[in-house]
């Protein structure tokens, strides 16, 4: 138990300034020396403490996904599921849930601009009674790769040069077009929604399959959509360009705005299901993170509506330190087979750890807020909760110690299969692609190709060659209009160089 001595009442009272220790702080501005021009006194722990505290003020960026903002607010039922999904969050028509969201963009590090092209992270935490659900999704339904193996290799490939230390179009489209898997997701990027003007206007996916459990135990598959309901809005190449310039963080600052003054953005949950023997008889693979499912054979069925209505009152505690885990799904809510989804239940707890610390998920803004944790766990760096206080520290034990609950138990799938490495199906990597670019309008279209060529068109024509020979299994129209494209591309600023005597 916490006693406060009347002093420091009287401190907080006047708002007296105070160290760690609650000791009042003799000066704020002046450090304590020899005399007016003598050295500084080692015995100043006053400044000693200040600057040390500071030296520690940085904490490792997330390793992707740096830049972002986030927000609370609520998550309310619209729409009957309880036939698919027993999770209390569902239970009714009507039923609010305290809700978190950061958004982010992906490739670039903390510090750099949330305006320009890359895909954006949607990342939603739901602060159930049964615990914290979180929905770790981005503004696509789909990924460049879909075996983590890959995952890391492709981050690199979007950051700094290991040895020039700048982003490079040149190792994208290494990438890219060495990996024909990327192609769908390639084009997403490249077309109009790969520049959303700000969060608000760009819709959220959990973009994997997931499943749904119901009170009889039974599992249907699930992908969930969050569409925006500002409607979509997206920066022209030329406008994000400019916008970098001028206000880097263009979507923090709307995002902000839009809260303060009670402008509070929504986006309409929906969900997609597919039956195991829809799952069968599906012409691709329903776990193959390259794919969506078409919403004429799956289509959408709303759910609910998400709303952020409160702007933090601290970034850093609460949106640089959230921490967001897809192994972390409530009774009613359970993973898939896909393999991306596999490898993240394990890495985001994981990071976390080296971020944050073994005890990050104590944090007020990790911690669960409708419910109470009662952790088997003990101990660790900054365990600055009671820790358990005097429960006994193992099991089993005859003290009194908390109980599994069956009912969190998600049912069995049959699986089989030899264990090897296997790639996840006979590469199908076109048909998508291609009726992603049917569905584009003569604009759109028309923009996605000068955006592929203002990008393309800066690598070694050798990248240029095998990407565009992938463009050509899509359509062999599109291949042609991009090769015209590069070829009438004003070509970029000489690089800068270094100055002549
Ligand atoms: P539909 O024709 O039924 O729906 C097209 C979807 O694409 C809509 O959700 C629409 O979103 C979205 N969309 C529209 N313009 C763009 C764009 N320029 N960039 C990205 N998405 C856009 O499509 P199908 O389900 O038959 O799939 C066709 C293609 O649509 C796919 O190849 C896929 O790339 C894309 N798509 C499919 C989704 C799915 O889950 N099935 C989801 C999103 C895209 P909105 O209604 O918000 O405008
Ligand atoms: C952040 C790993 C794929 C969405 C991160 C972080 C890691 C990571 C290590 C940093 C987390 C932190 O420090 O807090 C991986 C791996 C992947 C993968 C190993 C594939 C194997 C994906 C996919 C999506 C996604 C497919 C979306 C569908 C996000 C989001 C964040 C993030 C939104 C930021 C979360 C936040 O706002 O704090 N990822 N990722 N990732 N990832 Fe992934």
């Amino acid at each position: 138990m916490c006693i406060q001595s009347e002093d420091i009442t009287l401190a907080e009272k006047d708002n007296i300034l105070t160290n760690a220790a609650g000791i009042p702080v003799p000066s704020n501005e002046v450090s304590k020396s020899v005399g007016r021009r003598g050295p500084l006194l080692l015995e100043d722990y006053t400044l000693i403490e200040k600057m040390a505290h500071f030296n520690r003020e940085r904490i490792p960026e997330r390793v992707v996904h740096a830049v972002g903002s986030g927000a609370y607010g609520t998550f309310t039922v619209t729409d009957d599921i309880t036939h698919l999904t027993k999770a209390k969050l569902f239970a009714e028509v009507g039923k609010e849930t305290e809700v978190f969201v950061r958004f982010s963009t992906v490739a670039k590090s903390k510090g750099g601009s949330d305006v320009y092209r890359d895909l954006r992270g949607f990342a939603i935490k739901l602060y159930t009674e049964e615990g914290n659900w979180d929905l770790v999704g981005n503004d696509t339904p789909i990924f460049f790769v879909r075996d983590p193996m890959k995952f890391m290799d492709f981050i690199r490939s979007q950051k700094e040069h290991p040895q020039e230390n700048w982003r490079q179009h040149e190792m994208w489209w290494d990438f890219w077009s060495l990996s024909p898997e990327s192609l769908h997701q390639v084009m997403w990027l490249m077309g109009d929604r790969g520049a959303p003007m700000g969060w608000r206007h760009m819709n959220g996916y959990g973009s994997h399959t997931f499943s749904l459990i119901n009170a009889d135990n039974e599992r249907i598959w699930v992908k969930f959509h969050f569409k925006t309901d500002q409607g979509i809005k997206n920066f022209t190449e030329a406008e994000w360009m400019h916008m970098q310039g001028i206000e880097p963080r263009w979507a923090t600052k709307d995002l902000y705005n839009a809260i303060d003054q009670g402008n509070f953005p929504s986006w309409t949950m929906h969900i997609q299901t597919m039956t195991d023997e829809q799952a069968a008889n599906f012409p691709w693979n329903p776990f193959d993170l390259t794919k969506v499912w078409p919403h004429g054979d799956f289509p959408l069925q709303r759910v609910g509506k998400l709303e952020l209505n409160r702007n933090p009152e601290n970034y850093f505690a609460e949106v640089e330190q959230a921490a967001f885990s897809p192994g972390n799904v409530v009774p009613g809510v359970s993973w898939s087979p896909d393999r991306m989804l596999q490898a993240r239940i394990m890495s985001y707890a994981d990071t976390h750890r080296y971020r944050l610390g073994v005890n990050y998920d104590t944090i007020p803004v990790n911690r669960p807020h409708a419910t109470q944790a009662n952790t088997p766990y003990r101990d660790g760096f900054m365990r600055v909760d009671d820790n358990n206080g005097s429960r006994i520290n193992y099991h089993p034990t005859h003290h009194d110690y908390p109980k599994a609950d069956e009912n969190a138990k998600a049912p069995p799938y049959h699986v089989e299969g030899l264990a090897d490495r296997i790639e996840l199906d006979e590469p199908d990597h076109f048909d998508q692609p291609r009726m992603f670019y049917n569905m584009l309008d003569a604009g759109e279209k028309e923009r996605l190709i000068h955006n592929i060529a203002g990008s393309l068109g800066r690598c070694m024509q050798q990248i240029q060659d095998r990407q565009i020979d992938l463009f050509r299994q899509v359509d062999a129209t599109f291949a042609d209009r991009v090769v015209e494209a590069i070829a009438n591309t004003e070509p970029p600023k000489p690089e800068p160089q270094p100055a002549t005597v």
